[in-house]
C-alpha cells in the first residue's frame, strides 16, 4: 500500500502499459484519474480498477494533446480528490514513414501528443504540486526508440529522446519543490496495439533481446511504480531503461550466433 491516500493523473490509460500502471496503482491505495481519447474504454478501464485494490479510479476522457485537456484533467483530479500526487504522461502515438515522405499533419501528429501533451501535463502537475507545497512525483513514459535508430521512425525518436531532456532540464525547475521528474524507457512490449501491428511480435523480438522475450505491461509497470513511490525519493532527472537488454547491445560481426550460443549454454545444454 505504498500509495495510500495518494492521488495520481495518467493519460492515455484505457488499455496497454497505462492501463497497467493505473492498475497496479490502484492495488496499491492510490486514486486515479484514468485518461484515455476514447471515452467508453476509459469508462470500462476505470470500472475494471474500481474492483482491483483499495484505490479509486475515475475516467476521463479527451485528448491528452490538447493542451485545455490537460488543463480540465488536472483540475477534475483536484476537484473529485482534493489534491494530486502523481502525474505520469502516458499517451503516446507512432507514426511509422518514409522520412521523404513524412508530411505537416503526420509531424504534428506525433509531437502534439508526445511532447506537448507531455509538457504541459508536468507544467500543470507540477503547478498543483507547487502551490500544495507536499511535492510530488512525476513520470514521463519515453521508448528504448529515444536511444536508438530505428526504421521509419524518426518522428518517434525525436519527440522520445526529448522527454528525457526534458526530465533531466527539470530537475532545475522542481526540484525546489520537491518535485521529483523522471522519465521511463520501454523496450519492445506486448500490447494490443504491437500485436495488431505485428501478430508475431513475441517471436520477432524474442531473438532480439537478450532477456529472450519482449516485456508485458506489468515488466514496465513494476519499475514505474518504483520510480513513483517513496524508494526513489532521492532519484530526479534520470531514465530507466526496461528493455530486456536490447539497448545494451548493438549488433557485431556474428551477433546472432553469439546470441544463440549464450543462450544455448545458459540452459546448461
Ligand atoms: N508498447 C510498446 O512496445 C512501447 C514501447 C516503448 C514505449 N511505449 C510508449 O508507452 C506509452 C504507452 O504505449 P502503449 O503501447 O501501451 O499504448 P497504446 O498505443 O496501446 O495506447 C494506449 C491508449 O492511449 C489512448 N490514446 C491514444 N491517443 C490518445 C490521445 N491523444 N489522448 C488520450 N489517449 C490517447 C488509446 O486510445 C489507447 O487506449 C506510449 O507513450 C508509447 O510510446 C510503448
Amino acid at each position: 500500500m505504498r500509495f495510500l491516500n495518494k492521488v495520481a493523473v495518467i493519460t492515455g490509460a484505457g488499455k496497454g502499459i497505462g492501463f497497467e500502471i493505473a492498475g497496479q496503482l490502484v492495488h496499491e491505495g492510490a486514486s486515479v484519474v484514468l485518461n484515455d481519447i476514447d471515452g467508453r474504454l476509459a469508462r470500462k478501464a476505470a470500472s475494471k480498477l474500481m474492483t482491483a485494490g483499495q484505490g479509486k479510479c475515475v475516467p476521463f476522457e479527451g485528448d491528452a494533446s490538447d493542451v485545455k485537456v490537460i488543463a480540465e484533467l488536472v483540475s477534475f483530479a483536484v476537484e473529485q480528490f482534493g489534491q494530486l500526487d502523481i502525474a505520469i504522461a502516458n499517451a503516446g502515438t507512432t507514426v511509422f514513414g518514409d522520412f521523404f515522405e513524412f508530411n505537416v499533419e503526420e509531424f504534428q501528429k506525433v509531437v502534439n501528443l508526445n511532447l506537448q501533451g507531455g509538457f504541459f501535463l508536468v507544467q500543470h502537475a507540477a503547478r498543483q504540486m507547487r502551490e500544495q507545497g507536499k511535492g510530488g512525483k512525476i513520470l514521463v513514459v519515453s521508448s528504448t526508440i529515444g536511444f536508438r535508430a530505428y526504421p521509419n521512425l524518426t518522428i518517434y525518436s525525436m519527440t522520445k529522446s526529448a522527454l528525457h531532456m526534458m526530465a533531466k532540464s527539470l530537475v532545475l525547475e522542481l526540484s525546489p519543490y520537491s518535485i521529483n521528474i523522471n522519465a521511463i524507457a520501454p523496450g519492445a512490449t506486448i500490447t494490443e496495439r504491437t500485436m495488431l501491428e505485428a501478430p508475431d511480435y513475441e517471436n520477432t523480438w524474442k531473438d532480439l533481446i537478450p532477456l529472450g522475450k519482449p516485456a508485458r505491461p506489468s515488466d514496465i509497470a513494476r519499475p514505474a511504480l518504483m520510480l513513483l513511490s517513496d524508494e526513489c525519493n532521492h532519484v530526479t532527472g534520470q531514465t530507466l531503461i526496461v528493455d530486456g537488454g536490447w539497448t545494451a547491445a548493438s549488433p557485431y560481426p556474428n551477433f546472432f550466433q553469439t546470441l544463440e550460443q549464450l543462450k544455448f549454454n545458459g540452459n546448461g545444454k
